[in-house]
């Protein structure tokens, strides 16, 4: 037995104002870890609950499950970005910037599961016992937006033009572009996909975009003295692939399943997809001043 480590053992307790010996004791009763209880195997799955009785419904339930777990991944990291307090080096940002843009290529690389991977036929039969459920309700999606650019970018041309001169928290949400995927400005009417998830989400958006101003990835890109050309590539790598090439991925299966010669079907949000999805509508970009010379658009 390592005597040094006991020593170190007893300290570690001692300095916890705790007795060393109840804590050895409890190791010689506890039961060795196991792979089923510590990944949780069980619990995660059992949380496949189809509705209809088409089998490629799990499918669909596995890989949004998949792309929930993805952004869980990414958040985790872009929190830990966040709370950063001191930038003399740009290494840990630039690792942290390579996680987020291989996250974010698994999400692009795999979603053939969803625009090869569903029956076209049964997809559309299932989907219509979904409604008014939507992707588009991910709030895991909106917090990842929220950590990353101050909210003012996530209001569109439109949107700023409504905008008073120094616009509360509350009126930058009343303008923020994913409200046009279900409220139509000129009557007033919100669709009920739009409806539950403000219901449900708005206060903690709120919430999270009062807590991170100053500290988005880009306020704290802004705190790195001299920034490398590489690290600025690597923001700019990040925000094409979230914004543009996940986007185009997901817009084509939309196409692929929702349109039917020449024919457009609502998705289960009842947005107009076609354009609300489509990067060149959205132009969103999480580090817009990094673009100055050039079009997120355009990019590699
Ligand atoms: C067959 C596959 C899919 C189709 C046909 C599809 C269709 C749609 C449509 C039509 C919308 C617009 C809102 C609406 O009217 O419902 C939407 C939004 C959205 N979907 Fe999907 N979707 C698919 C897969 C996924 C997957 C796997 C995810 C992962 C979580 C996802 C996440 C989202 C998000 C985050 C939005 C909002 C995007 C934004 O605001 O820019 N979708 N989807």
């Amino acid at each position: 037995m390592d005597k040094a480590l006991l020593k170190q053992l007893e300290a570690k307790y001692l300095a916890l104002g705790e007795d060393p010996n109840i804590y050895l004791k409890g190791l010689l009763y506890s039961k060795p870890t196991n792979y089923w209880d510590y990944i949780e195997v069980d619990t995660l799955l059992s949380l496949q609950k189809p509705k209809t009785e088409f089998e490629d419904e799990t499918v669909f339930i596995i890989y949004h499950q998949i792309t929930e777990l993805t952004l869980k991944l990414m958040i985790h990291e872009v929190k830990q970005m966040s709370q950063m307090a001191t930038f003399d080096s740009e290494k840990v940002f630039l690792e942290k910037l390579k996680r987020l843009s291989r996250y974010t290529d698994m999400l692009i690389t795999s979603f053939e599961v969803m625009t090869e991977g569903l029956d076209h036929d049964d997809y559309n039969k299932f989907r219509m016992s979904l409604a008014p459920a939507s992707g588009f309700q991910s709030a895991q999606f909106r917090y990842l937006e929220l950590m990353c650019t101050p909210t003012l970018n996530l209001v569109n041309d439109d949107g700023l033009k409504r905008l008073s001169e120094k616009p509360s928290v509350d009126e930058i949400f009343e303008n923020i572009y994913w409200r046009d995927a279900g409220y139509n400005r000129e009557t007033g009417k919100i669709s009920r996909t739009l409806k539950a998830f403000e219901d449900k989400y708005l206060d903690s958006f709120k919430a999270l975009s009062t807590a991170t101003q100053g500290k988005t990835v880009w306020e704290q890109f802004q705190n790195i003295e001299h920034p490398s050309e590489n690290l600025k590539f690597r923001m700019k790598e990040f925000d094409h692939q979230y914004n543009v090439k996940w986007q185009e991925k997901h817009l084509n299966a939309a196409k692929k399943y929702l349109e039917k010669k020449g024919n457009t079907e609502t998705g289960t949000g009842g947005s107009a997809w076609k354009k609300y999805l489509n990067p060149k509508h959205q132009q969103r970009s999480f580090f817009p001043n990094l673009w100055k010379d050039e079009n997120i658009l355009d990019w590699v």
